[in-house]
């Protein structure tokens, strides 16, 4: 990461340069120190399929994997992660291959307003490959990060428990890391 003073010299407002790889895409860009990964995302990047939905950590719309792990985006700071690898829902999908956890939303009708719907998807991704989850009490469990307003909740743990197989076994024959996929935003 390198830092390009403001021109008042003000520590404050330098510029900090990030390199990332997002969606399988090698990507640099300048961030101030108080830039969120999520505000990040979306209003330097436009990749607005992650979703301010509390800006607190309180209901997982903003979902995304880092290193292939689940993260609330709007609570870590860009600066934190140079060189990380990122996954957004942008980038789930293997260009116009959907994944299964997008198709099972899809056949289970496991949304009405959508807005969790990127968030859900990527933990429920992220979940897969931890593989603690056995059962359907389980996934209800481990997928509690992950509110939903609508209360579409029975029809997307039917479309979790639809897809986890397949997930599993997509993970097996994959990159280690989910953000490898090829498919950029
Ligand atoms: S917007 Fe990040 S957890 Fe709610
Ligand atoms: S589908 Fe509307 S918040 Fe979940």
């Amino acid at each position: 990461m390198t830092t390009t003073p403001a021109a008042d010299g003000d520590e404050l407002f330098a510029l900090h340069t990030l390199r990332l790889n997002i969606n399988g895409e090698q990507r640099r860009i300048q961030v101030h120190a108080w830039t969120t990964l999520l505000d990040m995302l979306r209003e330097q990047l436009q990749l607005t399929g992650s979703k301010k939905g509390c800006d607190h950590g309180q209901c997982g719309a903003c979902t995304v994997l880092l290193d292939g792990k689940r993260i609330n985006s709007c609570l870590t700071l860009a600066v934190m992660h140079d060189g990380a690898e990122l996954t957004t829902i942008e980038g789930v999908a293997d260009g116009e291959a959907l994944h299964p956890l997008q198709r099972a939303f899809i056949k289970h009708d496991a949304f009405q307003c959508g807005y969790c719907t990127p968030g859900q998807i990527c933990s429920a991704l992220a979940m897969a490959g931890e593989n603690h989850a056995h059962s359907r009490a389980d996934i209800r469990e481990q997928m509690s990060g992950n509110l939903c307003r609508c209360g579409a909740y029975n029809n997307i743990l039917d479309a979790i428990e639809d897809a986890l197989p397949a997930c599993r076994g997509e993970l097996e024959t994959s990159a280690p890391a989910l953000g490898k996929r090829g498919s950029a935003a």
